[in-house]
């Protein structure tokens, strides 16, 4: 077998990743937690070729040139060494949602090319290997592997830092409605902004208080509590993003439109919607909900002039090997 297609789900996280401890190895400051995005993902498909002189990499129809190539052929290295491959790939990836909707495509993109390339190898390795190996890529991508709502380790080493379900996507009906108020590419990504963590003096502050705050979104998703959930989720977000604001540079990915949707979020919960907000490194808003209130959310972001448009997912399964073995 040469070659093998994978499909994976972005994910949305409730404790956040947001600095490294060893960047080149992305290990991270700290743990966090995520769900998967059900409905939401890449699809890639991977060809190990001992004829071609170079990795070449098609994204979305169109061939990939400079760094999003040599992203990809730099985490292809990873896999050769371990693979113990010299071939080149040929490596075609789509997406199902679109570039501008906020959601983060690394995670999706990363998990489904390593497990691609490991099965297009005729390779088998544990799902702990593939979210360490999936982690190189993109951090966020190792807790796209396992199903439903995922924990990655942070740790010293290379093969202590994987991700693993903690409960699988039946547990509790979870859904992130999306509410995009801009398709603008963010100025400035995730990877540069792991870099700057450290820069900002509260890192230190929030990654200390992050172990009793992934205790308690746990104990919150074990119980089905939602206020218990809404509560430590918001802070999370709500503490990244006083980081990246005072980071050399500063990184203000809230718009005004975001802190308009924030404040509507904490409004209907107040009036009993189980629903809460969460950013990532961009403007748009995930509002987490219950599966009964999320006809209720999605009707009042229908409401706001802010949202451009909502993108509904439930909590999603793991990676998926779906052509080759
Ligand atoms: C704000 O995993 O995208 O979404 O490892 O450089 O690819 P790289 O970063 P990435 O960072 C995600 C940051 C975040 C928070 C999170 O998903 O935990």
């Amino acid at each position: 077998m040469q070659q093998a297609t994978a499909r994976a789900h972005p994910n949305i996280a409730f404790i956040k990743y947001w600095g490294n401890r060893n960047a080149a190895l992305r290990l991270p400051a700290n743990s966090s937690l995520s769900m998967n995005l059900d409905g939401l993902f890449a699809e890639t498909t991977v060809n190990w070729n001992d004829r071609q002189p170079a990795d070449t990499f098609v994204l979305n129809g169109s061939e990939q040139s400079g760094a999003s190539l040599t992203r990809v052929s730099t985490h292809l290295d990873h896999l050769r060494k371990r693979l113990r491959l010299s071939a080149r790939a040929h490596v075609e990836s789509a997406n199902n949602f679109p570039t501008g909707a906020g959601v983060a495509s690394s995670a999706a993109a990363f998990a489904a090319l390593t497990v691609a390339a490991v099965a297009a190898a005729g390779s088998q390795l544990d799902e702990r290997e593939l979210t360490t190996l999936a982690r190189l890529g993109s951090g966020s991508a190792a807790r796209s592997v396992p199903a439903g709502y995922v924990e990655w380790h942070a740790a010293d080493t290379h093969e202590g830092s994987y991700a693993e379900s903690i409960f699988p996507p039946s547990h509790w009906n979870l859904v992130d409605v999306i509410a995009v108020v801009s398709s603008a590419h963010k100025a400035r990504g995730s990877t540069e902004g792991h870099g700057a963590a450290d820069t900002s003096d509260l890192q230190a502050a929030r990654v200390a208080g992050v172990a009793g705050r992934l205790e308690a979104c746990k104990n919150a998703i074990r119980d089905r509590d939602f206020e218990a959930f809404a509560q430590v989720v918001e802070h999370d977000s709500n503490l990244m993003h006083a980081v990246m604001m005072t980071s050399q540079p500063p990184l203000f990915y809230w718009k005004p439109a975001s802190l308009a949707l924030m404040e509507r979020i904490r409004d209907l919960r107040a009036d009993g919607v189980r629903v809460c907000y969460t950013l990532d490194a961009g403007p748009n808003v995930h509002c987490i909900c219950v599966r009964d209130d999320a006809s209720h959310v999605i009707g009042a972001l229908a409401d706001m002039s802010e949202v451009m448009e909502t993108l509904t997912a439930p909590v999603g399964g793991g990676v998926q090997i779906i052509a080759g073995t």
